[in-house]
């Protein structure tokens, strides 16, 4: 089965892949009847230029940039990489929580700036993880592993979830109570025409000062705009992983204190993209032997 792969996925599981094109799909002039599979990092897939396609195989737990509308109209088959990278997701959710908190970067800067007067008592001070209270926007795989990790800073965990579940992770509230009752705000819904926009000024404006709003889930979830206006003014702060427009972070933001910003770095361990490349080989291998998709997107 001819496999076309935007890149060399990392890892040995990819050499198990027997017919496979690496190349980026800005490079395709004509059409390449003959693939079947397609491997792709949630990339918009030219569905015009691949008529025999079958499977996408998402090297990404997110699919909100494939065109999926389109892809099952095609009746084309598509998989995700759910779970393998929620621990490597949560992990830079608490990083980013303690950055911004602890003012982790400004006080490397400081540093690095030679700005560092060895004075400690009365400086620099920041906010106490244990006993702040944390409210989880979506408590799905990431959300409970941002959970789990919450308990040992001694969180009180908050949750919000389209409909409300069996746990002992947090306490359920709707959405605007969680956000007005808050000291950090971590986003772990996937993209789509709901979630588009969720967090909009009005939203914003609930928060009180001083709450930190974490995003390792799309950039789009949140009104820039909004926020930008938010943390222009100090009253918010923000520790961003995601971007409405990546890789364009808004100029403004460059200079602001208050923020950490990362460069969409969730699932960027070794082990993590590794297992992901695992999951997407055994998708396409899995449907050219015709057997079930490990993980469909439903
Ligand atoms: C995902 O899996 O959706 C991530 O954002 C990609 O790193």
């Amino acid at each position: 089965m001819k496999v076309l792969a935007t890149r060399r996925y990392p890892g040995s599981a990819f050499d198990e892949l027997a017919d496979v094109e690496i190349r980026a799909l800005g490079e395709l002039e004509s059409a390449l009847p003959d693939v079947k599979a397609l491997i792709v990092a949630n990339e918009p897939v030219p569905v015009e230029l691949l008529p025999g396609l079958e499977l996408v195989a998402n090297f990404s737990v997110g699919y909100d940039r494939l065109g999926i509308g389109e892809l099952r109209r095609r009746g084309v088959a598509v998989t995700n990489t759910p779970a393998v990278l929620s621990a490597a997701t949560a992990d830079l959710t608490l990083a980013l929580i303690l950055g911004v908190r602890r003012r982790i970067v400004e006080g490397d800067a400081r540093v690095r700036r030679g700005e560092w007067t060895g004075s400690w008592a009365d400086s620099f001070l920041a906010e106490e993880l244990t006993g702040s209270t944390l409210g989880i926007v979506g408590l799905g795989g990431i959300g409970q592993a941002v959970a789990r990790r919450a308990r040992g800073f001694d969180l009180n965990v908050l949750y919000t979830q389209r409909t409300q579940v069996e746990t002992d992770l947090g306490e359920f509230r709707e959405l605007d109570e969680l956000l007005a009752e808050s000291d950090i705000v971590t986003i772990h819904v996937p993209l789509t025409p709901e979630t588009r926009g969720l967090i909009d000024a009005r939203r914003l404006a609930l928060l009180r000062a001083g709450t930190s709003l974490v995003n390792t889930a799309r950039g789009e979830i949140v009104d820039e705009a909004a926020l930008g206006a938010e943390l222009v003014s100090g009253r918010l702060r923000a520790g961003l992983d995601v971007y409405a427009h990546e890789p364009h972070v808004p100029e403004e933001w460059l200079s602001l204190p208050n923020v950490v910003l990362t460069p969409h770095l969730g699932t960027s361990t070794r082990q993590t993209r590794e297992a992901m490349t695992r999951l997407v080989v055994d998708n396409v291998l899995a449907f050219e032997r015709g057997e079930p998709l490990l993980t469909p997107v439903v």
